[in-house]
């Protein structure tokens, strides 16, 4: 059986990117951030797991408020970046892992998640700055994406996506391989981008989201939605994504790594990487 090796919570700042391509990483101002993901970085480097699973939103480069899956499933050979307004950024195209898909594909509707399954499959800053930040330049993995409705409410409940997680556990443990996986679930901690709160962070609720996230994510499922947006921005919403990963690994995890700084761009950037004790 394929084997879930780990799990990183991350935050997903599209401004990152055009600061990888400017090559402005090591200045003063952005040289932390960077250096936030190394530890992780390296984690990936030694393990070298085969496929990655990339829970994350689509934030309208593909999908769009006329058409908006709750749950999308990627079920193709690559998955091509987006336009997201300023041209497509210069980032390799994600490989898919076909078989591995419709496996996944078949497991989840068998377990009851009702999901879109896509042949064709654009990603957006959700997917692309966190493979940027914890794969370097060449993205040596096959993906899996995961694309999670964040942006038309109704939006899924913080229990459904953490259910989501054991029943991607269970897509991984019944696939007949002996290959390593790694679950990332992607999304903006503590902001808001519009209104009055436009510019709101909450520095003590995303550090109790790392706090739970760890130890006791039952916890961060019984936040209800309009918690999270009240007390850490309406965008904040996106936090509910990294249950998903939780869910997919044991209840007891060991933490790797954890980093945590803010503001970035409108935002806290933070990433967790948690390893199943076993
Ligand atoms: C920002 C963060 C996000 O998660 C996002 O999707 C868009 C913008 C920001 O901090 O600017
Ligand atoms: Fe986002």
């Amino acid at each position: 059986m394929a084997r879930l090796i780990g799990g990183i919570g991350t935050s997903h700042i599209p401004s990152l990117g055009p600061v990888i391509d400017r090559k402005l990483t090591q200045t003063p101002e952005w040289k932390p951030v960077f250096d936030g993901y190394l530890p992780a970085r390296a984690w990936l480097a030694e393990k070298r797991p085969d496929i990655a699973i990339v829970i994350y939103n689509d934030h309208g480069a593909d999908f769009f408020l006329d058409k908006m899956p709750t749950f999308a499933v990627g079920a193709a050979a690559e998955y091509p970046p987006g336009d997201e307004g300023w041209g497509v950024r210069p980032v390799p195209t994600a490989r898919g892992d076909v078989d591995f898909s419709w496996h996944a594909v078949n497991s989840l509707i068998d377990d009851e998640f009702d999901i879109t399954i896509c042949q064709e499959l654009t990603v957006d800053h959700g997917f692309i700055v966190p493979m940027d930040l914890l794969f370097a330049s060449d993205w040596p993995v096959r993906v899996l994406p995961i694309a999670i409705n964040m942006i038309q409410h109704p939006v899924p409940t913080p229990l459904r996506c953490y259910k989501l997680g054991h029943a991607i556990r269970r897509a991984v443990e019944s696939y007949p391989t002996d290959e390593t996986v790694v679950v990332v679930g992607t999304g903006g901690m503590s902001h808001q981008l519009h209104g009055e709160r436009a510019g709101f962070l909450s520095q003590g609720f995303d550090e109790m989201f790392l706090d739970k996230i760890e130890s006791d994510p039952e916890a961060l499922t019984k936040i209800t939605r309009n918690q999270y947006m009240e007390w850490a921005g309406a965008e904040a919403i996106e936090l509910i994504m990294w249950l998903s990963m939780r869910g997919a690994l044991d209840a007891r995890v060991r933490r790797v790594h954890r980093y945590y700084q803010m503001p970035v761009s409108l935002t806290g950037a933070g990433l967790v990487l948690l390893e199943n004790e076993n």
